[in-house]
């Protein structure tokens, strides 16, 4: 009995100097496991004489659970503590006390692209995603881009290692919606896109872009023209003319470069325009039979126009913003100067 007793008092003693979970398991060891010094007492047992035998198990129960519920509160012990140690290394934000600073707002970029697709929902346009990863064919070949047609060169792009690109313009969703929808078709794609650009003032490795479709019986350059006006009508709250410049690109015959009359100087002339009135603005054409075949859409049939409208550029001018950068910047202090009309 005495022994248990020197026991309890040495397992107390060494209890107290464990400090970590590891600690406490060669602790369990040392007294209540295999070898353990409890234990070898157990094996005492069968020394006693046997009418202490009772009184002996009794103690030697009771030395057993004492030891288990003083690990057990140790063991809480260091639950409580991890919580304390988290506690203390946390920097709380007090989400109670009232911010002194602007209240965040939508990047322009989303304003204008809420706006444009607000207008063409407005006229019967449906709103698809593109996606960001493409296959090579949707980006390229299905536009009417064959491989090695220099029309690639344009278009620095981003390869995948798995043969894929980063879409280099929202185009690349035609083929896919075409087929999904089939004839007739309204739809507008807003997306961003990715190219390998040196960085300036006016140039973005990633940018956005909003694509525009329409294909029906009898579609002209006349359609093309009403919707470009009504769209830019809209954006700038006053009467914008239009006019289109002969451009090239494979995905459309004939192709245009979509010119603004100045929103600035109402065509007078500024040095936003380089007094010359006008501002190119978004190419644009009529769908080039291939691409609409490719679609699995009869070009015998069905006409149609498309429009690729950088928004980077539009999101610019609706809030005069001078450095394309800024509007991937992230920076909040200066997006939120960008002038809200
Ligand atoms: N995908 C062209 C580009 O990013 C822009 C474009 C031009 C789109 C003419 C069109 C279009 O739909 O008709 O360079």
């Amino acid at each position: 009995m005495e022994k248990l007793d020197e026991v309890l008092v040495r397992a107390k003693q060494d209890l107290s100097c464990v400090n970590n979970k590891e600690g406490l398991g060669s602790f369990y060891q040392n007294y209540l496991g295999k070898n353990g010094k409890v234990t070898e007492l157990m094996k005492q047992m069968k020394d006693i004489p046997n009418e202490e035998k009772k009184s002996f198990g009794m103690a030697i129960n009771n030395l057993k659970q004492e030891l288990q519920s003083l690990m057990n509160e140790k063991e809480k012990e260091f639950a409580k503590k991890k919580i304390q140690d988290r506690i203390d290394n946390t920097k709380f934000v007090d989400l109670t006390i009232p911010s002194n600073k602007k209240r965040g707002s939508l990047h322009p970029i989303t304003i204008l692209q809420e706006k444009l697709i607000d207008i063409f929902l407005s006229m019967g346009f449906t709103v698809e995603d593109g996606q960001e990863i493409e296959t090579e064919y949707n980006n390229f070949e299905a536009v009417n881009i064959p491989k090695n047609h220099p029309a690639r060169d344009m278009q620095d792009t981003f390869y995948l290692d798995n043969g894929q690109v980063l879409k280099t313009h929202t185009s690349a969703a035609q083929n896919r919606i075409m087929k999904k929808y089939g004839a007739p078709l309204k739809a507008i794609f807003p997306g961003r896109c990715f190219r390998n650009e040196e960085l300036d003032a006016s140039h973005e490795n990633t940018f956005f872009q909003i694509e525009g479709m329409m294909i029906d019986k009898d579609v002209s350059v006349a359609n093309l023209i009403y919707f470009m006006k009504e769209m830019l009508t809209n954006v700038f709250g006053k009467q914008i003319n239009v006019r289109l410049r002969p451009g090239f690109f494979p995905f459309v015959e004939p192709g245009f470069e979509l010119d603004i009359s100045c929103p600035y100087c109402d065509g007078k002339g500024c040095r936003v325009c380089k007094h010359s009135g006008w501002i190119e603005l978004c190419p644009c054409g009529m769908i080039h039979p291939n691409v609409l075949k490719m679609g699995g859409i009869d070009p015998e049939q069905y006409q149609g126009f498309a429009f690729g409208l950088g928004f980077s550029r539009l999101a610019m001018m609706d809030f005069d913003i001078t450095e394309i950068r800024l509007l991937n910047s992230g920076n909040i202090k200066a997006l939120s100067q960008a002038k809200i009309k």
